[in-house]
């Protein structure tokens, strides 16, 4: 593809110095799954299963992630792949290339600023991950009930200065993989991680299943209770399908953008998709089993439900001061490798587009970054009473990004590869799928995925304003 590597902007030399490109289909699906599977899995699905009330809801998660996830998906590593810059000028490759209205760029902005809000407060939550690394290690929680480990929890909360201390050292953190490129650093750390984060989930889990009421945890998340289903709950399973799967805010575009020319992107994403969806599975049965055992703990209890149930089982476990710290660490290397990804677009952009090199761009972004956090710290304390349109500053940046930004921009891909391109451009990128495969695939992005994330998004969006 001479042609598209000579239409990038005139860094482009810097550029691919920069990004290169995977080894293999199997270091994007390492890459990929390091963005995907991250505070999402492990904190977030949990506590909004838990908020809303369990079955149902994960019912209509895992048909968000098969229906609208993993075929937007597809297109987004296609669209990036075919334009192979950052989002930003990848979209506008893509519009140039099909003679196409410039507005089809904003899928490029509004990707690229949805990341950095996510960023914002992602960083405030990892700083409990890392926090809890220490807290976990001084023995802390050793034997702790669930009534003491809320009073830790919640002390944490209230003290703003510890908050914005881990927040700036995980953004730092962040800074530093990103400012040194992706792949050789966290890339490996990745590699050999993640797995052994799979690993404590299952002693977790183990532990969950002698200790905890675990039927209770198999029923709460498995049985069709529909009655506790509302729309604004099915809107938040499809804005989380979008973040737990990084998908409408570019990171996936960026990386599919480094991947190889003849890779099956099919199977790839499906890989992906598996993983990140056995993750969170394996997150929840091995937390809901603790959180009934334990009265004080509600399943509704919200963001805090991990660094309550948690810690009460480590506490308890043999080894546990040495797995609870190893787990937080684990959990806090999650976070890292999905982080880098919220940022990695709009670096890229800056560099390719606006003369920054990496370090300007990282500390002006994370500079940004860090500011609107410190709304989100803030409305754990001072200003937790504080509500726009009844939510916190932190609610109200999950809900702008995850409910509404994400799903958007992903009905604009669908909409843009499925009706606008033209079907030989993506037949062209997608030539190693089966037609079977393909036609299918292109079917359900152009009638299936579309129409669900707009009927859910006009629904969920009516129910809870009005
Ligand atoms: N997928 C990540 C998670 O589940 C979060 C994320 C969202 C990362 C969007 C990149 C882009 O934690």
């Amino acid at each position: 593809m001479a042609e598209q590597d000579q239409s990038g902007t005139t860094t482009s030399g810097t550029k691919r110095g920069v990004h290169g490109a995977w080894a293999s289909r199997w270091t994007f699906v390492m890459a990929a799954t390091g963005s995907a599977v991250g505070l999402g899995n492990i904190w977030k699905f949990p506590y909004i299963v838990g908020e809303n009330g369990g079955g149902a809801f994960v019912l209509v998660y895992l048909v968000c992630i098969l229906l609208v996830g993993i075929p937007i998906m597809v297109a987004e590593v296609m669209l990036g792949r075919r334009g192979r810059q950052s989002p930003i000028n990848t979209m506008r490759y893509l519009t140039e290339e099909a003679g196409l209205h410039g507005a089809w760029n904003a899928i490029g902005w509004l990707g690229v600023t949805a990341g950095l809000m996510i960023l914002s407060y992602y960083a405030v939550i990892a700083g409990w991950a890392l926090h809890y690394v220490g807290q976990m290690a001084s023995g802390a929680f050793q034997g702790a009930s669930a009534e003491q480990a809320g009073a830790i929890f919640g002390n944490l909360l209230a003290d703003k200065n510890t908050l914005i201390y881990w927040q700036t050292i995980f953004l730092l953190l962040t800074m530093a993989i990103v400012i040194g490129g992706v792949t050789k650093g966290l890339g490996v750390a990745v590699r050999i991680l993640m797995p052994m984060l799979f690993v404590l989930l299952m002693i977790l889990l183990v532990f969950s299943y002698k200790h905890g009421d675990f039927e209770r945890g198999l029923n709460f998340l498995f049985s069709f209770n529909y009655q506790a289903l509302t729309w604004e709950g099915v809107l938040e399973a499809l804005g989380h399908a979008f973040f737990t799967l990084s998908l409408g805010m570019g990171a996936i575009m960026a990386y599919g953008a480094y991947m190889p020319e003849h890779a099956r992107i099919g199977r790839t994403v499906l890989a992906v998709g598996f993983i990140d969806t056995a993750v969170a599975l394996v997150a929840g049965l091995a937390i809901f089993p603790i959180v009934f055992a334990n009265p004080a703990i509600e399943p509704g209890a919200g963001p805090g439900l991990m660094f309550v149930s948690l810690p009460v089982a480590f506490g308890n476990m043999t080894g546990g001061l040495l797995f609870g710290s190893f787990f937080f660490v684990l959990v806090t290397l999650a976070a890292w490798s999905s982080a880098i990804s919220l940022i990695e677009p709009a670096v890229a952009y800056l560099v390719e587009s606006k003369g920054f090199n990496r370090i300007t761009a990282n500390l002006s972004l994370g500079l940004m970054a860090w500011v609107v956090g410190l709304g989100s710290v803030l409305s754990f304390n001072e200003w937790a009473d504080t509500r726009v349109a009844g939510f916190t500053f932190f609610e109200f940046m999950d809900f702008l990004t995850s409910s509404v930004m994400l799903p958007l921009t992903g009905l604009f891909i669908a909409i843009f590869v499925g009706w606008i391109m033209k079907p030989d451009t993506v037949r062209e990128e997608l030539d190693d799928e089966s037609n079977r495969v393909f036609f299918s695939w292109r079917w359900v992005l152009r009638f299936v995925s579309p129409l669900l994330v707009l009927v859910v998004f006009v629904l969920g969006l009516y129910k809870t304003f009005w």
